[in-house]
């Protein structure tokens, strides 16, 4: 039997939970559900307002954690108490819709895995954010998916989101800060996402917990997460393979000039063809062995990822020597950074895409 587990990070909401638990239980009413309130002891005793509740309702359930932790790791208490087969997570704020939660449960039901209430696909709406927060959130979800390429979606940092148990079971969730749908997205175990349109309304009733250390948290936890899923293990092949390349073109160059007595500039050509094979080689069948591409395909569109490195390369050393009188071998540095980082995002977005 289906059941569905509501789990609402709270802390200091007391003038939100208690109309929120009344609106949900009217909108869930042919539902078999369960609400999960999980507050980091706020100072405003919102736990009191649920305990009261939850005595007069089995199912209202509150976990009442001392000390400050976190919305994103107090989600995650949330799971781990919930029975349900489907779980639902939304701020207690009434920022969220809490209609939209029997149209997000059906599409678990029609088969997605994850479904996200969205701010940022056709017909989401964010109101009364300032131009600032705009731009962090939009920042934050630019990070996330130039580091990952395995989100797909476009809001990855809501905090409005169905999922089916299995997608986070025997999984290790350890994150940091607000982000817990970023967590659930790189490490879960999911086929199938989709996004549903939402109006983000404005705060009526008390104020954002976002704070610049929620910020620098966001940071670290991109970094966290890049270790564990390995994304900086690959960027580190890649920079290796990238290493062994020079030796493959010099080699390639001293032999075809010194052994076969064709002139440097041939050489030179041939070399850097041979190298960017070699490195082919080595980040198809090692660095990105786990995406399955077209042999062939990767192939030319690496060649071409190369190319464009090297012309940004060029271009950076030009540009910094010519107009801002940089030394040129240091402007030649920069460049190849540059040029290096271009690679990789080509190759890891494209050449070799997931
Ligand atoms: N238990 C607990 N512990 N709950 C918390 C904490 C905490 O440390 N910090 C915030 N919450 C609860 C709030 O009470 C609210 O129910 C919900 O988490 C969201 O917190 P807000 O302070 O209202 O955050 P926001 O509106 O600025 O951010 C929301 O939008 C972001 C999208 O830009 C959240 O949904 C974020 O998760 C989301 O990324
Ligand atoms: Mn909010």
């Amino acid at each position: 039997m289906v059941k569905v587990s509501i789990v609402i990070p709270t802390y200091n909401e007391r003038e939100n939970i208690g109309k929120l638990i009344s609106t949900l239980k009217s909108i869930l009413e042919n539902l078999n559900y369960e609400i999960i309130v999980v507050d980091d002891n706020s100072p405003d005793k919102t736990y009191e307002v649920v305990e009261n509740l939850a005595k007069k309702d089995k199912n209202i359930k509150l976990i009442r954690r001392i000390g400050k932790k976190g919305l994103a790791s107090a989600v995650v208490d949330g799971f781990k108490k919930a029975e349900g087969n489907i779980l639902v997570v939304m701020d207690a704020d009434f920022q969220h819709p809490p209609e939209l939660i029997p149209k997000m449960v059906e599409e678990i039901k029609n088969g997605y895995d994850i479904v996200i209430g969205s701010r940022y696909v056709k017909g989401g709406k964010i109101e009364d954010w300032s131009f600032l927060r705009k731009i962090i959130s939009l920042g934050a979800i630019f990070l996330a998916r130039i580091l990952f390429p395995k989100i797909k979606v476009k809001d990855c940092v809501s905090g409005f989101f169905a999922l089916k148990r299995e997608v986070i079971e025997e999984k290790e969730l350890n994150p940091l800060g607000f982000k817990i749908l970023l967590e659930i997205l790189v490490k879960g175990n999911y086929k199938t996402v989709k996004e549903i349109p939402f109006t983000f309304k404005g705060r009526i009733k008390g104020k954002s917990n976002l704070s610049k250390k929620i910020i620098f948290e966001y940071v670290v936890h991109i970094v966290k997460l890049m270790r564990e899923s390995k994304e900086f293990l690959r960027m580190l092949k890649f920079g290796f393979v990238g290493f062994l390349g020079i030796f493959v073109n010099i080699g390639v160059l001293y032999i075809l000039t010194e052994i076969f007595g064709i002139y440097y500039l041939i050489s030179g050509i041939i070399a850097v063809e041979l190298s960017i094979l070699h490195n082919f080689l080595w980040n198809y069948f090692w660095t990105f062995k786990d995406r399955n591409n077209k042999f062939l395909n990767s192939l030319c569109k690496y060649n071409l990822s190369c190319l464009i490195s090297m012309v940004i390369n060029i271009l950076v050393l030009y540009t910094l020597t010519q107009y801002f009188g940089i030394y040129y071998i240091i402007s030649d540095l920069i460049g190849i950074i540059c040029g290096f980082l271009a690679n990789y995002l080509l190759s890891n977005h494209w050449a070799f895409k997931e």
